[in-house]
């Protein structure tokens, strides 16, 4: 993946930040997510590629672009696959609160991989650069977090895990606060918060719990660029999820996946804010511009911050 395309692929979330930004706040999710779609569509198939969704909007009877198979790009060449969430946060970006961010990870096809992920949930464990070795998702999450202060060398009270707020996490949150340690609940977005635990400044040191498993292979990509270790569990609601499951993944669907099970090789990530959050400032409006706030990583280790103005896209000023 060239700087050329990296920086192709950053346009592609940062035109459907500002797209869905128009909608942060207006309670109106389907507008929203349209809006980033639609975008994120226009953007890739202007991109000098082949790209075939490998991760989207969902199946193609389900979902009018950007759906599983969907091929982009007006090039034969290279062959991409391509992982999407146009909008990661839907009701983020239409209550306005925090972490609604824009997504995508690619990979080129003999060079890097992407699994092709089942719409079903997924137990994820994720840690940054300075736990990577130490935490073990078999384990009980208090034992993982103990792990996790020791390698950080701070106390169990000293460190903060991002959690999904739902029923499902209630006795996760209570395990973890009794052994000590700070919880961080969302509404929603896992991803923003699973990236954010990749870095050491952001203030939370690991994300734990249920959420979507295509949201995984996501985050799995950014994993891979910064280093970090993420471990998952497919979680099946009834017999013909985990039935369709075994069609799209090799070997035993039950098993812990580790990063490079869920994206590998040569392969890179981009999200840029449409909320600000724990990972990234979301658009900001001022007079004459919007500002964007991305990161761009690629798995030979580089990572960039972006901050990009776009005088283009106001309508006052
Ligand atoms: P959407 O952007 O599709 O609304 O997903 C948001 C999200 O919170 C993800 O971050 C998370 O992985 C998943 O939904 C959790 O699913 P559920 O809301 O069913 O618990």
């Amino acid at each position: 993946m060239d700087g050329y395309k990296q920086l192709d692929f950053l346009q592609v979330t940062e035109a459907a930040a500002l797209a869905s930004s128009r909608w942060v706040g207006k309670g109106k999710r389907d507008e929203a997510d349209q809006a980033a779609c639609e975008a994120m569509r226009t953007k890739l198939n202007a991109m000098d590629m082949c790209a075939t969704i490998v991760i989207g909007e969902g199946e193609r009877d389900e979902a009018p672009m950007l759906y599983i198979g969907e091929t982009l790009g007006r090039g034969d060449s290279p062959s991409i696959q391509i992982a999407v969430d146009p909008l990661e946060g839907t009701n983020l970006c239409a209550n306005g609160t925090p972490n609604a961010i824009s997504v995508l990870a690619a990979a080129v096809e003999g060079e890097g991989f992407l699994m092709h992920a089942p719409d079903c949930y997924m137990e994820k464990l994720v840690v940054g650069p300075e736990c990577v070795g130490v935490v073990d998702i078999t384990l009980p999450a208090r034992v993982n977090v103990r792990l996790i202060a020791k390698a950080l060398g701070k106390d169990v009270d000293e460190c903060i895990i991002g959690i999904l707020e739902r029923p499902r996490h209630e006795l996760l949150i209570n395990e973890l606060r009794e052994a000590g340690c700070r919880v961080h609940l969302v509404p929603d977005g896992d991803l923003s918060v699973a990236i954010a635990a990749l870095d050491p400044d952001s203030g939370v040191d690991g994300l734990m719990g249920i959420g979507g498993a295509p949201e995984g292979v996501i985050t799995a990509a950014a994993v891979l660029c910064s280093g970090g270790e993420m471990q998952a569990r497919m979680k099946f609601k009834d017999d013909n999820e985990r039935a369709r499951a075994q069609t799209m993944i090799d070997g035993d669907v039950d098993r812990v996946f580790h990063t490079r099970d869920l994206a590998r090789g040569n392969v890179m990530f981009t999200a840029t804010g449409i909320t600000s959050g724990d990972l990234l400032k979301g658009v900001r409006y001022k007079r004459g511009y919007a500002a964007t706030e991305s990161i761009v990583m690629r798995s030979n280790g580089i990572i960039r911050r972006i901050e990009t103005i776009h005088k283009d896209v106001v309508n006052g000023g």
